[in-house]
């Protein structure tokens, strides 16, 4: 972060303050108001963040008009075609590409941190058979804090460490037991000999009967979805997790909370909002039925998968999701799948309606992840927990860089308070 010698003059009741500009590496230049409320005694407005930069960072850059996503700099169609999660999982944590030793070592701490305390199984158990596994996931990250003592100390580095690795090993065990629960199938314990998505997708899907054969491609673009969904930048769910984190609370306390946050539809819900919406719209000549209604300002509905809050041309990663939908799908022999041809029909007659192309909304990564995850055997409800395992690394660098960086304080936004001024209580028989 490099200060201009620009500044911002900022006028308020007739009196002039300079405010300083910070260049990015890339990206628009931001007007520093730390100083704001303290020189000037009012507050910027900003709901839901639309222009304002909550933190400094390094891990990822997004070129919202550009439709540029990159990691530490590496594009993201380059990670996802020539890397492979565990590798993007180490450049995320570490900032540089490993070398092939070091790789190596990343990947055997991460096998060897795959297993969960024996008595975390009571917490599944504990819940109802037909709990969304985003609530058991919520609950059983929650719950890790109380397990795993030894890496709860956020000012030791080397704690931070073992939590951070704790989490992104344990996590594929953690989304496919709720998996495992919600069937009422036996847990299946992960296997060090399987690369992280075998591994995943064995624990999903294998029962002690018989034995599961990974295929190779699903395992592949079970890999790619992971890596697709990584990180994004200060997206809801990452600043909830700086944002909990702030006050010094535990690293699986504010993974958790993460998680909640991605579940909306709004965020990580939306792959299974999706395919909730392609199943209702059921067939191809409903759609324009859908579009109106999307359109429609009186009725909520929204095209779910359609829209992001930063990518305005197209989502780099949805372009990769497509190719690799397009893969499964000829893999499985899928081809008249109903809600397969509702989508490709739908995402033909949107990018065909001057709606969607004036207001700059295109299919986003949740619209093609749903279809290959579907094509793969998952069910809707198992959508947003895949993302949560796939994103975990991604909050937990976020993490690690804020706890690490010397700056940090408590996140305390303020207000525009709209309510009553200061008046008398009145007793209940007066009222
Ligand atoms: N269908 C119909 N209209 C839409 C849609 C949509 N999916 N998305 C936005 N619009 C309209 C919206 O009504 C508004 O119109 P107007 O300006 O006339 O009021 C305009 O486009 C701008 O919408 P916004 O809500 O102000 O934009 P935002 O940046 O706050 O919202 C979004 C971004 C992703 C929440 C939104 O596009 C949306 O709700 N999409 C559907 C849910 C979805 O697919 N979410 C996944 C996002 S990608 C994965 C992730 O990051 O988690």
């Amino acid at each position: 972060m490099t200060e201009n010698k620009k500044s911002a003059t900022l006028n308020v009741h007739g009196e002039t303050y300079e405010l300083p500009i910070f260049s990015p590496t890339a990206g628009p230049d931001v007007i520093d108001i730390r100083k704001l409320y303290s020189n000037a005694g009012v507050f910027t407005y900003d709901p839901g963040f639309t222009s304002t930069a909550s933190c400094d960072s390094t891990i990822t850059y997004i070129d919202g008009d550009k439709g540029e996503l990159l990691h530490r700099g590496y594009p993201i169609d380059q990670l996802a075609s020539k890397s492979h999660f565990l590798e993007v999982c180490y450049l995320m944590l570490y900032g540089e590409l490993p070398n092939a030793s070091d790789l190596e070592e990343f990947e055997t701490t991460i096998t060897r941190h795959t297993m969960l305390h024996e008595q975390m199984q009571y917490f599944y158990r504990g819940f109802r058979r037909d709990a969304h596994p985003m609530a058991i996931m919520v609950g059983v990250v929650g719950a890790m804090s109380a397990f795993y003592h030894d890496s709860t100390d956020i000012h030791d580095p080397r704690q931070r460490e073992i939590a951070s690795h704790r989490l992104i090993a344990k996590m594929p065990t953690i989304a496919a037991w709720a998996y495992k629960y919600h069937t009422g199938q036996p847990f299946v314990y992960p296997r060090n000999d399987l690369d992280y998505a075998s591994n995943f997708l064995r624990m999903c899907f294998s029962v002690p009967a018989e034995e599961y054969e990974v295929n190779p491609i699903l395992s592949r673009a079970m890999d790619r979805i992971f890596t697709l969904h990584a990180d994004h930048e200060q997206n809801a769910s990452t600043s909830t997790v700086r944002l909990a984190s702030s006050s010094g609370a535990n690293p699986f306390a504010c993974i958790a909370a993460g998680i909640a946050c991605l579940w909306g539809p709004a965020h990580g819900g939306a792959n299974q909002a999706c395919l909730e919406m392609l199943e209702e719209i059921g067939s191809v000549d409903r759609i324009p039925e859908y579009i109106a209604r999307a359109k429609d300002k009186d009725d909520p509905f929204r095209l779910m998968g359609f829209g992001h809050r930063v990518y305005k041309n197209f989502d780099p990663r949805a372009t990769v999701m497509k190719q690799s939908a397009d893969e499964v799908l000829d893999l499985l022999g899928i081809e008249n799948n109903p809600k397969l041809q509702v989508a490709k029909e739908l995402e033909r007659e949107a990018l065909e309606d001057p709606y969607f192309a004036e207001k700059k909304l295109f299919p986003n990564v949740d619209f093609y992840s749903g279809i290959i995850l579907e094509a793969m055997g998952f069910p809707t409800s198992m959508f947003t927990p895949i993302f949560a395992l796939s994103r975990t690394v991604g909050w937990v660098s976020q993490w690690k860089e804020m706890i690490a960086d010397p700056q940090n304080k408590i996140g305390r936004p303020r207000q525009l308070y709209l309510g009553e001024t200061e008046r008398d209580y009145v007793d209940i028989e007066k009222r």
